[in-house]
C-alpha cells in the first residue's frame, strides 16, 4: 500500500493507545509510583533504569540514553521502519491505517487539514490552466511556466464555492483556513480571484497560501489565518524552494513579498525567502540559520524600512553566534526586489546583495544617530545606549568586532569600553548544540517538566504579555509549548514531540525526564507551583525591563510614555512586595 499516512491520524494513534500496554506486552513492568520500571531492554543493566510514564506516554531510558513514543519503542525494539511500527502499532489498536496522495483530486478522501490543503493546492493549480488571464497576468509579470510549476503557484476563480463544491465535507478545509463557515451553516471560498501561492513548511507540506487578486479588491494579497498548521511567525514563503535549488546556499536573502522571491528565483536567484506580511521573528531566524551561515535582509531604504530592519537586528542578536553573520541590504527609493531585479540584472543584484551592511556596522550606524558624537557626554550615553545589544549578542566574534569599532568612536581605552559594556568579548559556549543542552535550566526547565506531565496546566496560563520581552534562555520554548497545550487540550507530550517541527527542540523536549514524584498526583500543588512559576518570570521580566528604563534615565531624560511604563512597573512591584512579605 502506498501513499502518505495523514499526521492527524498518527496523532489520533498515539493518544489512543497506551504505551503501558505496548510496552508491558513485551517487557515485564513493575509499577513505581506515577511511572513504571523495567530492565532496559537496550543494555545488559543489572538494575532497573527504564521508566514508562503513562502521563507523558512516554518512555524514557536512563541507562541507553533512548526516549520516545510508542511509535518509537516500537522502531528501537523491533527494529521497523517509522510505516512499519504505525501499521504494528494501528493493528493492535484495531484500526486500519489510512493512506492519502496516490488518489486524484476528484477522490478526495480528507483526513484532516493537511489533506485539504493537499486537495485545494491541486485544485488550484488545475484551475490557472483554465484561466488565460491569470497566465496572461504572470506573463506579464515575467514569471515563466518553470518558475510557476517551481513554487506551485495556481488561481483561485472569482466564485464562492468552486473550492467548496468540490469537497464532500468541509469541516478539515474550513480547519486549514481555505473556507470560511456561514452563521446559517456551511461554507464559501477565502480566496477568489486570486493567484495563489502555496506556503510550505520544511518538509515541502503546504500548509497555507498567499493570494494576489486580480481584480480591485482593497486586500491586494490575502493570506491564511492563524491556523493549527500555519504559524506566520514560524514559517517562510519560499524557504522549501530555496532549499530545493540550493542545498547549502551560502546565503539566504530575506524580502519581503511572495513576487520578490518568485521574481528573483525567475532571474536565477533562487535564494530568497519572503516573511509573510509580519516581522522578522527568532523563530524564522532559526529556521534561515539551520539552512545557511548567513542572513541577508532586503529592505526599503525608507524610514519605515529602516525601522524595520532594527526590528529584524534585535531579532537576530540572539541567533548569531560564531560562524553566522547577519547583513542589511537596503533598496533604492521606490524599488521592491522585483522591480530592482529586473532592472538590473542578477549579477548586479548579488553585488549589492555581496556588500550589504553588517550586522554590527547597522547597529552602530543607527545608534550614532541617537546620539552627539562630538562631545564627551554624547560618546558615554552612545556606549551605554550599546550595552543592552551588546549584552544579548552571543557570539564572541561580533562582540569583539563590535569592540574594536567602537573603540575609536567614543575614543577610550578598549578596556573601558570592555568594562562598560560589560562582558569581555563573550567566550565559550557558542557552540549551538553546547548551548541547546545547557539552556533548559533552573525555572523553564521546572515548568516545562510540569507541562509535559500535565499538559492541562497549560489552560491555567491566560496569555504571557510582558513574557515575551524577558530574556531567558529556553523561555520561547516554554512559551511554545505552552501555547501547543493551550491549543490541543487533549494531547500528550508524544504527541507534541511527534509533530514538533523543529527535530532539534523535539528531541530535547523528549528527553526532559518527568518531575520526580515528589508531588505526589497532588493536582493542586502543581498547579500553584506552575502558576507560581510563572508569575515569579513575570515579576522577573518586568524588573529586567525597569532597570532597562532605569539605565536609560541615568543617560537622558525619559519620554512621557517611558516615564509612565516605569511608574507603572515599579508601581506593581510595591504592591507585589506588600502582598508577599520577605
Ligand atoms: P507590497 O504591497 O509591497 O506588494 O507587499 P508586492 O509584494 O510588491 O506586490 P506586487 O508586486 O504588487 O504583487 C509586500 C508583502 O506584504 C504582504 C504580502 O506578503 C506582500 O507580498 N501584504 C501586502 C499583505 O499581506 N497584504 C496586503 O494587502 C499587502
Ligand atoms: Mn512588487
Amino acid at each position: 500500500m502506498s501513499g502518505r499516512i495523514p499526521d492527524s491520524f498518527i496523532q489520533d494513534l498515539i493518544a489512543r493507545v497506551d504505551i503501558v500496554e505496548v510496552i508491558g506486552s513485551r517487557l515485564e513492568l513493575k509499577r513505581a509510583g506515577r511511572e513504571f520500571k523495567a530492565l532496559s531492554p537496550f543494555t545488559n543493566e543489572k538494575s532497573a533504569s527504564f521508566f514508562v510514564s503513562p502521563a507523558k506516554q512516554m518512555f524514557f531510558d536512563f541507562s541507553s540514553g533512548r526516549s520516545g513514543t510508542a511509535i518509537s519503542f516500537l522502531m528501537e525494539y523491533e527494529r521497523l521502519s517509522f510505516p512499519e511500527a504505525v501499521e504494528e502499532l494501528a493493528r493492535q489498536a484495531g484500526v486500519e491505517v489510512p493512506r492519502v496522495g496516490s488518489s486524484g483530486p476528484s477522490r478526495a478522501v480528507l483526513e484532516g487539514p493537511l489533506d485539504a490543503l493537499a486537495f485545494a493546492d491541486r485544485v488550484y493549480r488545475a484551475q490557472l490552466r483554465e484561466a488565460p488571464q491569470a497566465v496572461e497576468y504572470l506573463k506579464k509579470r515575467g514569471v515563466s511556466g518553470e518558475t510557476a510549476k517551481t513554487f506551485g503557484i495556481g488561481y483561485a476563480p472569482e466564485s464562492w464555492d468552486a473550492l467548496t463544491r468540490q469537497l464532500p465535507d468541509p469541516r478539515h478545509a474550513i480547519e486549514a483556513g481555505l473556507l470560511i463557515e456561514k452563521d446559517q451553516g456551511g461554507a464559501y471560498d477565502r480566496f477568489r480571484n486570486r493567484i495563489m501561492f502555496p506556503i510550505r513548511d520544511t518538509r515541502g507540506r503546504v500548509i497555507g497560501f498567499g493570494g494576489r487578486t486580480l481584480g480591485n479588491d482593497p486586500a491586494k494579497y490575502l493570506n491564511s489565518p492563524e491556523t493549527v498548521l500555519f504559524h506566520k511567525g514560524r514559517n517562510l514563503f519560499g524557504l522549501y524552494e530555496a532549499r530545493q535549488a540550493v542545498a547549502h546556499p551560502a546565503y539566504l536573502l530575506v524580502v519581503e513579498g511572495y513576487m520578490d522571491v518568485v521574481a528573483l528565483a525567475q532571474a536565477g536567484i533562487p535564494e530568497a525567502v519572503a516573511t509573510l506580511g509580519t516581522a522578522t521573528t527568532q523563530d524564522h531566524l532559526k529556521l534561515l540559520y539551520r539552512a545557511t551561515s548567513r542572513v541577508v535582509f532586503c529592505f526599503d531604504g525608507d524610514r519605515a524600512g529602516r525601522s524595520a530592519a532594527w526590528r529584524a537586528l534585535e531579532q537576530a542578536l540572539p541567533e548569531v553566534n560564531d560562524g553566522r553573520e547577519a547583513a542589511f541590504m537596503f533598496l533604492p527609493e521606490g524599488q521592491d526586489p522585483d522591480s530592482l531585479v529586473q532592472e538590473i540584472g542578477a549579477e548586479a543584484f548579488r553585488q549589492r546583495v555581496d556588500e550589504a551592511v553588517p550586522l554590527t556596522q547597522f547597529l552602530i550606524n543607527e545608534l550614532s544617530k541617537r546620539s552627539k558624537l562630538s562631545n564627551i557626554d554624547g560618546r558615554a550615553r552612545f556606549a551605554a545606549e550599546l550595552k543592552p545589544y551588546f549584552e544579548r549578542m552571543v557570539g564572541a566574534t561580533l562582540r569583539t568586532t563590535l569592540v574594536d569599532a567602537i573603540v575609536p568612536i567614543v575614543r577610550m581605552p578598549r578596556a573601558d569600553v570592555e568594562a562598560m559594556l560589560g562582558g569581555r568579548g563573550g567566550g565559550e559556549g557558542s557552540d549551538n548544540n553546547h548551548q541547546d543542552r545547557r539552556m533548559l535550566k533552573g525555572p523553564v526547565l521546572r515548568l516545562l517538566q510540569l507541562v509535559l506531565d500535565r499538559p492541562a496546566l497549560a489552560s491555567s496560563i491566560q496569555g504571557f504579555g510582558e513574557l515575551h520581552s524577558l530574556d531567558e534562555p529556553g523561555l520561547p520554548l516554554l512559551l511554545r509549548v505552552v501555547e501547543y497545550f493551550h491549543d490541543h487540550p487533549e494531547q500528550n507530550a508524544a504527541a507534541l514531540t511527534s509533530t514538533w517541527d523543529d527535530p532539534t527542540e523535539a528531541k530535547l523536549l523528549g528527553e526532559i525526564p518527568p518531575p520526580e514524584s515528589r508531588i505526589f498526583g497532588s493536582e493542586a500543588a502543581m498547579v500553584s507551583e506552575f502558576n507560581d512559576g510563572f508569575e515569579r518570570l513575570r515579576t522577573q521580566a518586568r524588573r529586567q525591563r525597569a532597570s532597562e528604563l532605569l539605565e536609560i534615565a541615568r543617560q537622558r531624560e525619559l519620554s512621557a510614555g517611558e516615564l509612565a511604563e516605569l511608574r507603572e512597573l515599579t508601581a506593581s512591584r510595591a504592591a507585589q512586595s506588600l502582598d508577599r512579605p520577605v
